[in-house]
Parts: C-alpha cells; structure tokens; sequence
C-alpha cells in the first residue's frame, strides 16, 4: 500500500523498478563512510536497501548521512539507479539497484542503542528488557511470520471444516486444568475471586450444549506454574471441539489441521499418523511423548531378575515394581569415572540405583550384578538387548512410574549425546489410551489424568464402579512431534450418570462438584451431544518449526523463568487505595 512517507518497501525493489521515483522509510541499518561517498542500508520488515550519498552531487543530503546514528528512522525520495559493477551485491535482493536521494527528513532520531541488535552474546535478559529493539533482529521477524503464517492457515482449515471462532470469556471460575489459578480480586463482590482461564475447557463443552457443533478459538489460556523452556504462565492454545463425532473423527480432523500447519512452514507431512497405546509408548521408550526419531527401546526383564538371586531387585518385583533395561550401544570403553558419572545422572533422574552388564570389545562380559545371575539369563538379557561387543545394558528397579521416568531421560540423553536425531525428521504420532486416572503420592489419592471431563473407556465402566481406578483407561489421544507434546484432547463425558462416577471417583461429593462445577454439570441435564475436542500448544509447535527449543522466541512480549515480564516489570506493586477497593490487605511491609 502507498502512503505518503512510503511509494515501495525497501526489500521489493529491483532492476525492474529502475527509472522510478521512490519514496522510502524505515531504519538506519548501517552507515558506512568512505571518506567521501557514504553507503548507508536502509531497513523496514521487507528488507535492506542501499542508499548512496555523494557530497559532489548532493552536499545536503550528504551533510545529513554523516550524522545519523544507526536505528534512526528516514524517509528519503529519489530515483532508483543500477548499481556500477563493483557494488552490485548478488546476495540481497536489492543488489543490483540503489538511489541517490535528493531528499532527506529524519522522522526520529534513535540514541546509541543498549545493545548491538545481531551481536551473539547479549543475554536474553537484555534482549527481553529492550524487546521492542530485540523484535527488530531478523530472527524474531522470521518467527512472527511464521506464526502469523501458521495461524492464517490453521484458521482457513477450520473455517473450511464449517467451525465458527468464538470467544470465550477471560474473567472466569476456577478451570479444572490441574496447574494453580491466577485470581483476580473483583471489586464489586467483596471476598470473591475470579480465575483466569487454565484453557476454554468448560465453555467450549457448553458450546456445545449450545448447539454450535463445530467451535474453534485462538485461545490465551494462563496456569501458574514452575516454569521452563516449553512453558510459559500465558500461553496459546487452537482449541477445539466437535459434537456427534469419535476419536478418530477428532484425529482425522486434526491431522488435517497439522497437515496444514506444517505446510504453512514449509513441511510437507503425510497422513494418517501412526498411533501407539500410552502402554507401548512407556514400554518401548519411557515416556508419554517419545521422541521416535531415534531407537533405542527399553526391554523389560522383570521375568529374569525375578528369577535371579539379586534380592534387591526380587525386593522391589514383590513390592509390585518392575525392572527395565535400556541398552547403549558402543560405550564399553567408558572408564570407572564416566560410569560413575552416568550413575549420578540416572540417579539425578530419580533411580535409586543403576546397574549395568558390559559386553566389552574383547568378549568379556563385565558386571557387579553378574554374580546374582546364571549363564542362561546372561544370555538371554544379551539376548532380547541384543547386545553385541562394546555394548552396555543399563538396568533400573523401581515402581513403574519412576523406571519409565528414569530410563526415558536416559534415552533422550544418549540419543542426544551420540548424536542419534536426525534434526530433519518430523516424528509425529498419536498415543492413545491414556490411563484415565493417575494415582498422587502427593495428594495420597487418585486424580483425573487429563481433566475430570475425559470419557472413560465405557468397557471399564465396571473397573470404575469398582474401585479399580488404576486400569481404568480413557478415550484421550496426545499428538508428539519430536517428542514434544503439541496438543491433547479427549472424547468427554455427556452422560450425567458417567460424569457422577468420576466425580466419586476423584473423591468429588455432591457439594463440591455443584461449588466448582454445578453450571456445567446442570446443563448437562437438558440435551447434550456427544462431543470431543483438543487444544494444541501453539507456541510450541511454532517453536519447533521454528526450530528453536524456547517458547519465548515465538511470543512476542514473554515472561522470563521467573514469571516476570522484563520490559514493563509486570507484575508490579498496588497502592494501598487499591487494595483496599479490592478488599485486600497487603502482607508486605512497605
Ligand atoms: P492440555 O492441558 O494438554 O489440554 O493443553 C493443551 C496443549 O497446550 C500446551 N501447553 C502449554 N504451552 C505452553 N505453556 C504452558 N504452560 C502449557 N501448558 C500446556 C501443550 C498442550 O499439549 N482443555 C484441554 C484440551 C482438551 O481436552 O481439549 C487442555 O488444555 O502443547
Ligand atoms: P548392591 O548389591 O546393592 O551393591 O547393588 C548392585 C548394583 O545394583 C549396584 O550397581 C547398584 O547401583 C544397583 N542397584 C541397586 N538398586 C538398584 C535399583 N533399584 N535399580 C537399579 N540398580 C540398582
């Protein structure tokens, strides 16, 4: 679009427009000064553009060149010229053309900036103070564009799938996400608390309720809680929901989105996805988002070491737990030091313990469990490792949860560490069948795995009516890339009856589940389809298309690991006045 102080973008110039008269803005890149020519590249989203000041045909404007700072912001007029042979510049777009301007006004004259924009070794807490400059480096450029890019294509799909964007309200009651709520006083209601929303869960259901069949939204959703690279206490979500549909219906819709997703960026996926049963997903890799870009499996050798006359590990069998083996191939020649090294890091991953057996180069087998063990489970542990020499199998005993845990982290860190990933694969795949309930040493009780809405696997309506909350299954389905979790959803409870059983189930009575959820549970009552959804993080799917492992280089204004916005110094203090308008008292002594 034309304006006034703009004919053309910088970057879309080129011997196609020589002869035009132009006018251009945008921010001083950089200004060389040859003595007596000055170079000086011009900036705007689009691109770089050289300007050309020479004090023999034009002193005014090249009075005005030699003082300007870098990252002022000029409009300059003039023609646009092909660039003499010893300057042409084949690597930018711009780089046969340049101008000679006879006309210069600086709009806005920039001080020395707090920090040189593509320098490598700024931290990112300097960056995120003056993000507003930070924005400027073509990698976050890169980024929103492609942000912006994905998003456009995510929503074309959905408006071609028939769904309708609707907003859903940020002022809410507490959402049964599982993180902590961030509460907002509210003013009018003495001693009452509005929740942010943890996601649109609730009101995406009751949409449903409403009859609207088919609702998508970009949705910010807030949890407060321990912060990390992949997380961020406000976040976006492309939430969905469907009624009359199935888990494949939701995952055939979804896979179209992804589809379309990844296109926007540049990727091409094909289509259906694999699926695996959370069961085979911990089994076989230890985690419920593995990253399949790589093998090493765990095996399993509870059946052995039961057997076997290690009473440690015939201890935590019959306390009910397992014992799981990973092997790493190529490392026998590590030394006492490494091994002790890579003990201590299955141990900072929460084993008790690591025991392994070395099958070294020259055919010796090496273990300090090997005495506990008879030629043939020797054998048949080499056996389903298939190990060879110069391999080693690490065992881990323990509960399921923390075996899984341990030897899944230790599969991403040799995976990592020999170099295994290929960067340019995209591994995405679906894990289905989730465990519906997961048992809190924490809480000493039960809790819903993914949120208390999720459909039980209706064959284990007994299981649930029983008690036997550990092998109830649910109808949720996670979609991984790259062992990153991107999305998860579930088929929901439209039952009232069901809906009761898990509520009991969860140790919900009747009052609590009218306090927290009685609006939604009512409307239950008059009519409602059945209906399944998902939410994908999309942050983080940018991110990795982006291929970058931070969030926050995705999102325009992040919070830091702290919760804090650097730039405004959010959140800030409140004056006495307003917290007394919110009925509060400040515990903080001023
Ligand atoms: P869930 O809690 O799995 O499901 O969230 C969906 C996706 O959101 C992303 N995500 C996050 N991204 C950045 N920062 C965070 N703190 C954060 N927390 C979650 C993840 C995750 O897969 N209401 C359900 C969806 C449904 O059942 O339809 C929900 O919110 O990529
Ligand atoms: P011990 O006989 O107790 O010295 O143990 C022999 C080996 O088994 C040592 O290498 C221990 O680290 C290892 N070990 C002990 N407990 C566990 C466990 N729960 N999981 C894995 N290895 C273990």
């Amino acid at each position: 679009m034309k304006t006034v102080l703009k004919s053309n973008n910088c970057g879309e110039l080129t011997a196609k427009n020589i002869g035009e008269e132009v006018t251009l803005s945008g921010w001083v890149a950089c200004v060389r000064d040859l003595g007596g020519i000055i170079f000086l590249e011009l900036r705007d989203r689009s691109g770089f553009f050289q300007l050309v000041a020479d004090p023999q045909i034009n002193p005014d404007i090249h009075a005005v060149f030699s003082k300007l700072k870098t990252e002022s912001v000029i409009t300059v007029k003039g023609k646009v010229t092909q660039r003499p042979d010893e300057t042409y510049n084949p690597k930018l777009a711009t780089g046969e053309v340049e101008i000679y301007p006879n006309y210069v006004n600086v709009l806005s004259e920039a001080e020395t900036l707090p920090f040189v924009l593509d320098d490598e070794n700024v931290s990112e807490d300097v960056r995120l103070k003056y993000r507003y400059l930070d924005l400027r480096r073509e990698f976050m450029l890169h980024n929103l564009t492609l942000r912006h890019k994905v998003v456009t294509a995510m929503r074309e799909y959905l408006n071609g799938q028939d769904f309708l964007e609707v907003e859903t309200p940020i002022l809410n009651k507490t959402t049964p996400e599982g993180a902590r709520d961030y509460l907002v006083p509210s003013r009018v209601q003495e001693g009452k608390f509005y929740a942010l929303p943890q996601s649109p869960q609730i009101f995406k259901q009751l949409l449903m309720v409403g009859g609207i069949e088919r609702y998508y939204q970009i949705a910010k959703c807030f949890r407060d809680e321990d912060l990390r690279a992949d997380r961020q206490p406000e976040f976006t979500q492309v939430d969905l929901e469907m009624s009359f549909v199935n888990q494949d219906d939701v995952i055939a819709m979804v896979e179209g989105l992804v589809k379309a997703a990844f296109k926007a960026a540049g990727v091409e996926i094909s289509t259906p996805l694999k699926r695996i049963t959370w069961q085979e997903a911990m089994d076989r890799f230890g985690s419920d988002k593995p990253d399949t870009r790589f093998g090493l499996e765990l095996f399993n050798v509870t059946d052995i070491m039961e057997a076997s006359t290690f009473q440690a590990f015939k201890d935590v069998i019959a306390a009910g737990g397992t014992v799981r083996a990973i092997k790493i191939p190529g490392i026998a020649g590590y030394s006492r030091k490494d091994m002790d090294d890579v003990r201590n890091l299955a141990i900072s991953f929460g084993a008790k313990g690591l025991a392994w057996i070395t099958y070294m180069e020259s055919g010796e087998v090496k273990s300090p469990v090997l005495k506990f063990l008879n030629e043939e489970q020797i054998k048949e542990i080499q056996t389903r490792a298939g190990a060879q020499n110069g391999d080693i199998v690490f065992f881990v005993a323990d509960k399921p949860k923390v075996v899984f845990d341990v030897l899944g982290r230790f599969r991403l860190y040799f995976g990592k560490k020999l170099n295994m990933i290929n960067e340019d694969d995209h591994a995405l795949l679906w894990v289905v069948d989730f465990p519906m309930f997961e048992w809190s040493d924490e809480e000493n009780r039960y809790m819903a795995m993914h949120h208390p809405f999720t459909s039980p696997n209706l064959e284990d309506m007994d299981k649930l009516k029983n008690g036997d909350l550990g092998n109830v299954k649910s109808i949720a389905y996670d979609i991984v890339y790259n062992g990153t979790e991107l999305g998860g959803g579930s088929v929901r409870i439209h039952s009232p009856e069901v809906q009761k059983e898990v509520f009991k189930a969860l140790g919900l009575d009747d009052a609590t589940v009218q306090e927290k959820f009685g609006f939604m549970v009512n409307a239950f009552r008059y009519g409602t389809p059945p209906h399944a959804g998902l939410a994908i993080g999309l942050d983080r799917l940018i991110a990795l298309l982006c291929r970058t492992d931070s969030i926050r280089d995705v999102i325009a204004f992040p919070k830091n690991s702290g919760a804090k916005c650097l730039m405004s110094d959010a959140p800030g203090e409140a004056s006495l006045q307003q917290l007394r308008e919110l009925h509060l008292k400040s515990t903080v002594k001023k």
